[in-house]
C-alpha cells in the first residue's frame, strides 16, 4: 500500500425514515436555510414536501434556490452565492443528486469569499483559509457520491471547461439518505447513476500498485454489488434491497475509502467531463461509452489487473484462454452490461453529432497521471472517433 492520511467529516444518517427522524435536530442551530434544489422532481415526488413541513414546523425561515441543473454552471453558482449572502443564511440544505450537492458546496465557499471562486478554486486548486457555510444534503439519486466527500464539478460555460477540485473543507456536514427517495428516479438516470458508481470504482481499481492490497479487494466485491443490484432494481424499481445497496454503493466509490494506497485513474472522467462542457451530455451515459473503448486501449498495460477484473468480477473462466482473450471477455462483459441496461454505446446515441469537434474536445482534456498507459491527445480523438458510431 501506498502512504496516506484518511479522514472524512460527513456524518451519514442512513435508510427509510432518515429526514423525519433527524432533520429537525441537525438543523437546530440553523435559523435561515437555502434550500437548494434541482428542476423540480423532489416536489412531484413528496420529498419537498415532506421537507419543507419538517423545517417550517422548528420555525425556520426558508430561501428558496430552485432549478440547478445538471451539470451546473458556475453563473448558477454565482446566483446561489448572492442569494445566501443578501440573505444571510446560516445554513444550505441541499436536496437532490451530484449537480445540487456540488453546486451547492461552491455556493458555501462562494457566499464567503470576495474573489473569483472560480480563477482561485477550481481553474487551479486553492487554499481554503476560512469557514464555508455549512452544508447539509439530502440524496435523492444514487450515483456520484458527492454525499461524502469534498468533491465539486463545475460548467464555465463561457470558458468550455468541466472540472471538479475535491476541498475536505466542502465535504458536506451531514448527508441524509433514504433510499425510498430514489424510488422515483427514472429508469435512464437510474442506470445512468448506476454506471456512474461502477466507474468511480474501475477508475480506482485500474491504476497502480497491482500488488495484494485491501482497496482492490473491497472494489471487487463493490463492482459486483453494483452490477446485481442494477440489475434488479431495472426489474423492480421499488425493490428497497437493490436500491438502498445502489444507494451505499455509491457513497463507498466515492467517500474516499477504496482511493486509499492507489494511484488512482479518472482518465475517461476528464474526458466524460469535456464532451459534457461541450455538449452537456449526460454524465454516466457519457462514461458508459467511453470505458469499453478506453479499456482495450490500455489493457496491454494492465494486462494482470484486467485479467482479475475477468476472472473475479465477472466470473469467466480461463478455459486455456491466452491472457489477452481472457482481458478481453472480461471488457466485452462489460460491454454487455452496458447494452443490457440500456446505457448507450455510442458518441451518437449520447447526442454528441458534430463528429468534427471531437478534436478540439479531444485537446480540452485533462491527462491523467494514473493511468497504466499515459494519454495522449491524439490518442483521446482516436477514442472518441471509435466511440462515435
Ligand atoms: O433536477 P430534478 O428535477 O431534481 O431531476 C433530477 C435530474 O434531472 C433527477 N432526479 C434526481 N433525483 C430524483 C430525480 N428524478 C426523480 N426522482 C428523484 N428522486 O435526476 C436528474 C439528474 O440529476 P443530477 O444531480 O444531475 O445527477 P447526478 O447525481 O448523476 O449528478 C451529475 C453531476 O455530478 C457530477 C457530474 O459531472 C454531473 O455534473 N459529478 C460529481 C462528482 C462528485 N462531486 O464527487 C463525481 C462524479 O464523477 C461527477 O463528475
Ligand atoms: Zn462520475
Amino acid at each position: 500500500m501506498n502512504n496516506f492520511i484518511f479522514q472524512n467529516a460527513t456524518k451519514v444518517f442512513f435508510g427509510e425514515g432518515c429526514v423525519k427522524e433527524y432533520l429537525a435536530c441537525l438543523t437546530k442551530n440553523a435559523k435561515k436555510i437555502l434550500l437548494a434544489y434541482g428542476g423540480g422532481s423532489i416536489k412531484r415526488n413528496g420529498v419537498y414536501d415532506e421537507v419543507t413541513g419538517i423545517l417550517k414546523e422548528a420555525g425556520k425561515i426558508l430561501v428558496e434556490f430552485p432549478d440547478i441543473m445538471a451539470n451546473p454552471t458556475y453563473r448558477k453558482v454565482q446566483e446561489g452565492a448572492k442569494l445566501a449572502r443578501e440573505n444571510k443564511v446560516d445554513m444550505i440544505l441541499g436536496i437532490g443528486g451530484g449537480s445540487v450537492m456540488d453546486c451547492c458546496k461552491a455556493v458555501s465557499l462562494a457566499a464567503r469569499y470576495d474573489g473569483d471562486i472560480w480563477e482561485d478554486y477550481w481553474a487551479r486548486p486553492g487554499v481554503i483559509d476560512f469557514e464555508p457555510i455549512s452544508l447539509g444534503v439530502i440524496v435523492t439519486v444514487a450515483g456520484t457520491g458527492s454525499e461524502c466527500n469534498g468533491g465539486a464539478v463545475i460548467t464555465n460555460e463561457e470558458k468550455k471547461i468541466k472540472t471538479g477540485r475535491d476541498y475536505p473543507n466542502l465535504n458536506p456536514q451531514f448527508a441524509l439518505m433514504d433510499p425510498t427517495y430514489t424510488f422515483s428516479v427514472p429508469q435512464k438516470q437510474m442506470v445512468s447513476g448506476g454506471f456512474d458508481i461502477l466507474s468511480h470504482i474501475m477508475e480506482t481499481y485500474f491504476s497502480e500498485p497491482n500488488e495484494d492490497n485491501v482497496s482492490d479487494d473491497i472494489m471487487e466485491a463493490l463492482m459486483k454489488s453494483v452490477v446485481r443490484n442494477l440489475r434488479a432494481a431495472v426489474q423492480n424499481p421499488e425493490d428497497y434491497t437493490a436500491r438502498s445497496n445502489l444507494m451505499w454503493d455509491s457513497t463507498m466509490a466515492e467517500n474516499r475509502i477504496i482511493k486509499m494506497g492507489k494511484k488512482c485513474d479518472f482518465q475517461c472522467h476528464n474526458m466524460e467531463h469535456q464532451l459534457g462542457a461541450y455538449t452537456d451530455c449526460n454524465h454516466g451515459c457519457g462514461l458508459a461509452v467511453l470505458h469499453p473503448v478506453y479499456y482495450r486501449h490500455i489493457y496491454r498495460e494492465g494486462l494482470s489487473k484486467f485479467l482479475r477484473f475477468a476472472e473475479n468480477v465477472w466470473g469467466i473462466a480461463r478455459d486455456g484462454k491466452s491472457d489477452e482473450a481472457l482481458a478481453l471477455a472480461g471488457i466485452d462483459a462489460l460491454e454487455g452490461f452496458i447494452k443490457e441496461i440500456g446505457l448507450p454505446a455510442t458518441l451518437k446515441e449520447l447526442g454528441v453529432t458534430d463528429k468534427k469537434q471531437l478534436k478540439e474536445i479531444a485537446d480540452s482534456c485533462g491527462i491523467s497521471a494514473g493511468s497504466y498507459k499515459k494519454m495522449t491527445h491524439e490518442e483521446i480523438l482516436e477514442i472518441f472517433q471509435e466511440c462515435y458510431e
